[in-house]
């Protein structure tokens, strides 16, 4: 078991390439009013999940929400690739104004099995091509979560990591 100890008042970014199995993972480990995803977002503002061009529009509404949350002290989780930096900045942004403790859960899966997942559903239409460049993101990210400002940098590497995770909450006080 990989337990990952987690504020039990945080910001927890979920980072990963499409397929890397954020949505699936959030699911399991926490409640649904906890997880706002980008693909909910989305949906909301434009009644299409993935009409990328309301992604601006569903982020601004995904960060007010985050905002919310935190300032009445909910732990948010945000399902969202966040593969870069400027997507996490704003992040790190709205859980500082909130002094709320930014933390990252990284799921590294082999791109050749983010392929298969991704590949074969009818709402992900885009290209190998396409994940390969959010593999590169990914890489380049690691490096870099610490530095940005997320207080722990959690990574899960492939599905038997990913499997056996368990979330741990510390108290604050
Ligand atoms: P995007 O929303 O496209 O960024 O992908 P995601 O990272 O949210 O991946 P998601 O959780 O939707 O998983 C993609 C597919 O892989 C789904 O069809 C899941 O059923 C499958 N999957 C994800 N995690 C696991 C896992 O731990 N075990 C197995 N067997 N399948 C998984
Ligand atoms: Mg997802």
């Amino acid at each position: 078991m990989t337990t990952l100890d987690i504020p039990e008042l945080a910001l927890v970014a979920l980072v990963g390439v499409s397929g890397s199995g954020k949505s699936t993972f959030a699911r399991r480990h926490f409640l649904p009013s906890q997880v706002l995803s980008s693909d909910m977002f989305r949906a909301m503002v434009a009644d299409d999940e993935n009409d990328q061009s309301a992604s601006a529009d569903a982020f601004e509404a995904l960060h007010h929400v985050a905002g919310t949350r935190l300032r009445r002290g909910r732990l948010t989780v945000v399902d969202a690739t966040n593969l870069q930096p400027h997507a996490r900045a704003a992040l790190i942004r709205v859980a500082r104004e909130h002094d709320v403790l930014p933390v990252a859960i990284v799921l590294d899966v082999p791109e050749a099995l983010a392929w298969e997942r991704t590949r074969g559903r009818a709402d992900r239409t885009f290209g190998r091509p396409v994940l390969a460049r959010m593999q590169r993101d990914l890489r380049r990210s690691h490096g870099q979560l610490a530095r940005e400002g997320f207080r722990k940098v959690h990574v899960l590497r492939g599905i038997e990591e990913i499997d056996a995770a368990e979330i741990r909450y510390e108290k604050l006080f």
